[in-house]
């Protein structure tokens, strides 16, 4: 039942839209009616977000800081909750707030819906290697359908963190190392969660997290120090975050690093001038969990006080569970140390996602049971996960093409991996259910594949939770002879190896990326009796596997799939489906390369001489194991006549042929680099800028065409001014950022 005040604003707000909506005034001066009509606290309450703080269907709390927010809770002091699920308890605190406080504006409810909500599609490095946008995008679309049909109306996501270290277990949380794929990807997942429509009950808002330069934490160990020079921010990090802005994405989150010695969530040049200023965001700021807080540990600020100060003045206008809004504000303000000015733009920002949500007309709009019941785990749902994750498999290696499996191979199938239906789901499966994924031996059976299965050894020791160490098996091994006997009597040998889902994601760095525990020991054991191997990798991030690569003839990287894992993988091992998968991260060969990435500068001293003194390392080569962009076909691809033109206003058009020279229909991801060979400031030895997923039938052949304007051919300078500059071009196009046919051109101007 609506409260009298709750009645009011609506009566109000709708008067408001009929009168001021054909007026186009709109939006903002409904915000600012409605800011007219807040006290000091009740628009503090609006940047004030908590964690979800009793199970809502549970007795109300009586007592501790729980009975606190609750009281805030009917007194409008919450913006936002996030962790809170399912339409009752959603429904329930919506309630209090709408009819016990004063003036009912709804709250948010968000949540880490990262790659699915109840079903998961591949972690988002898995996607990103599927290069296929509207694949991510629909991926994205279902993920808000679930969560918007449990209540939740706002997602931080997509991470887009360009990282180039994959110590750091995070990797597998965003678009992998280049800017270029980061900022399509974001792009993608952003009009996927948002939708076109943000007022539909099954769109919800999205957050471009962690602004700004979380994927630099030094040594990738995590919530370690970062240090980033302005132009690599410019080129590199902010891209994906322009590119979210630009797609209307609702709020940023900050990141825990640092700027340029200040706390990120502490600095208005990313904040204000970049973010607010220079690219017009209208979202809001939510700060990462505590991070507020966490400023004082920095050592930036004395005290709550002061990091509240500081924050707000920052640009940062949502506290996420550090208290320190609600706590300090009010008394900052009656100081004189923060302007009302500042706090009516802050809770601008926040009403007006409210607003954009639909929220003020229906704030029970997102509790609806039968979706609730009719929309999780949908077999829609899961064939898009299904699609999605047979897209994002990368086939490494191939040789004597081992794979496809052949019909009559008397098959083993090796690795507790393969039994696991948990691991699969990632690290982010935070609304989903362990034990849920199709497991390899399931994807097997389901398509009648016959296999004998050995375990080999555990991966961990007992069961890992979501906030616990996991602790790996280095000592029993006593699976192994049993492993070693299945695989010698069979022809050919699956041995899925791999990371637990809680090895890489948040709080999961790693400083050695080769197998974990007892697997390496393992897969040479059962190479030892059997040459015939297939190696199937799961894991969250690039792993140093050089004995691997030189010694198993077919390895296929599936990452951390989701729902649909295992059926993935049997239809990639079974060649029911042509694996196109192509790495959104270079694999190092050791861990001792990184951070290595393919979009690098020159040195002085690039090329190898017959003495010593050129760049290099005296243990260890240059290249990766496999680069970015890399990934094989069942089928071959030929490419030929490359063609590029400009003209005097610096466009540039290239083409090349491509044919499919095998014998199954397969998908190339064809790849576009630039290089600006001399530059004002140097550039990369080669920029990916422009790709395209083609299938193409045996024998067929297709005209690659592709277009750069001449915003793709420059960049930003230290200060952050874009610059195009004339002169020579390399011009690259092939099947991945090693194998390319090269033209060189020559820009002569940009009119
Ligand atoms: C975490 C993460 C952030 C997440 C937030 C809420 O610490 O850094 O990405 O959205 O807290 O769970």
């Amino acid at each position: 039942m609506a409260s009298k005040n709750y009645i009011l604003l609506l009566v109000s707000s709708l008067i408001y839209s009929i009168t001021l909506g054909q007026s186009s005034i709109g939006m903002d001066n409904k915000v600012t009616h409605l800011l007219s009509q807040m006290t000091l606290e009740e628009k503090i309450g609006q940047m004030n977000q908590y964690n979800g703080f009793w199970e809502v269907t549970g007795p109300t709390p009586k007592e501790g800081n729980a009975k606190e927010k609750y009281e805030h809770l009917k007194k409008g002091w919450v913006g936002s909750v996030l962790n809170v699920r399912g339409v009752e308890n959603v429904r329930k605190l919506q309630e209090i707030v709408v009819n016990e406080s004063r003036l009912g504006i709804p709250l948010l409810f968000g949540s880490d819906v990262i790659h699915g909500y109840k079903t998961l599609a591949p972690i988002p490095l898995a996607e990103s290697a599927s290069w296929d946008l509207e694949a991510i995008k629909n991926s994205a679309r279902i993920a808000a359908i679930e969560a918007s049909a449990t209540g939740i109306n706002w997602t931080f996501a997509p991470m887009v963190d360009i990282s180039r270290d994959p110590r750091w277990g995070r990797v597998m949380e965003g678009g992998g190392e280049d800017p270029f794929l980061g900022s399509a990807i974001a792009k993608a997942r952003i009009n996927g969660f948002q939708g076109s429509d943000l007022s539909a009950n099954n769109t919800i808002a999205a957050t471009a997290k962690h602004f700004a330069g979380y994927g630099w934490s030094e040594s990738g160990r995590e919530y370690n120090t970062t240090s980033v020079d302005d132009y690599t921010l410019y080129n590199v990090i902010l891209p994906p975050f322009k590119a979210a802005v630009d797609s209307d994405v609702q709020t940023v989150m900050n990141s825990f690093g640092l700027y340029n010695g200040i706390p990120a969530t502490g600095s208005s040049k990313l904040q204000r001038d970049i973010l607010k200023d220079r690219w017009n965001f209208e979202g809001f700021v939510i700060s990462d969990w505590a991070s507020i807080k966490e400023m004082t540990l920095h050592g930036h600020t004395v005290d709550l006080k002061e990091a509240a100060e500081k924050a707000a003045i920052a640009g940062s206008d949502m506290d996420m569970e550090s208290y320190a809004y609600i706590k300090h504000l009010k008394e900052l303000v009656q100081e004189g140390k923060i302007s009302e000015k500042l706090i009516d733009e802050a809770v601008s920002r926040i009403l007006k996602v409210k607003f954009r949500l639909g929220l003020f007309e229906d704030p029970y709009k997102y509790c609806n049971e039968t979706r609730e019941q009719n929309l999780l785990y949908n077999e829609v749902h899961q064939k898009a996960a299904l699609d999605i994750a047979k897209k994002s498999i990368v086939l490494l290696k191939n040789d004597n093409n081992l794979l496809p499996l052949q019909k009559g191979n008397k098959i083993a199938v090796i690795g507790d991996l393969a039994d696991d239906k948990t691991s699969p789901l990632g690290s982010w499966r935070i609304g989903s259910d362990d034990e849920t994924a199709i497991s390899v031996l399931e994807g097997l059976d389901n398509l009648n594949i016959d296999y004998n299965y050995s375990r080999g050894c555990k991966l961990v020791e007992g069961k890992v939770e979501f906030t616990q160490e996991v602790i790996v098996n280095t000592t029993d091994k006593t699976g192994f002879e049993e492993a070693k006997s299945v695989a010698e009597n069979s022809d050919i040998v699956i041995v899925v190896l791999g990371e637990h889902g809680f090895m890489s994601g948040e709080a999961r760095s790693r400083t050695d990326i080769s197998l974990p525990g007892l697997q390496q020991e393992l897969l040479e054991e059962i190479r030892s009796v059997n040459s015939n191997v297939v190696l199937v990798l799961m894991n969250g991030r690039p792993l140093a596997i050089p004995w691997a690569e030189k010694n198993i003839p077919a390895i296929v990287e599936t990452w951390q799939l989701g729902s649909q894992s295992g059926n993935a993988i049997a239809e990639v091992l079974t060649g029911k489906y042509n694996p196109s998968g192509k790495l959104p991260m270079t694999f190092p060969r050791s861990v001792g390369q990184i951070p290595i990435y393919y979009n690098q500068f020159s040195t002085g001293r690039q090329e190898k001489e017959s003495h010593v003194f050129w760049s290099h390392y005296i243990d260890e080569e240059n290249t990766p194991l496999w680069p970015f962009g890399y990934g094989l076909s069942y089928t071959e691809f030929e490419y030929s006549n490359m063609s590029v033109k400009t003209n005097n206003n610096g466009e540039v058009s290239a083409s090349i042929s491509l044919k499919n020279a095998g014998s199954s229909t397969g998908e190339e991801v064809v790849q576009l680099y630039i290089q600006d060979i001399k530059s004002s400031y140097v550039r990369p030895v080669k920029e990916l800028k422009g790709f395209k997923k083609v299938s193409l039938a045996p024998g067929e052949t297709q005209v690659i065409n592709f277009s750069l304007a001449k915003e793709q051919l420059g960049y930003y300078t230290p200060e952050g001014k874009f610059v195009s500059e004339t002169g020579e071009f390399n011009i690259m196009i092939g099947t991945n950022s090693q194998k390319l046919s090269t033209t060189k051109i020559n820009i002569a101007s940009f009119n």
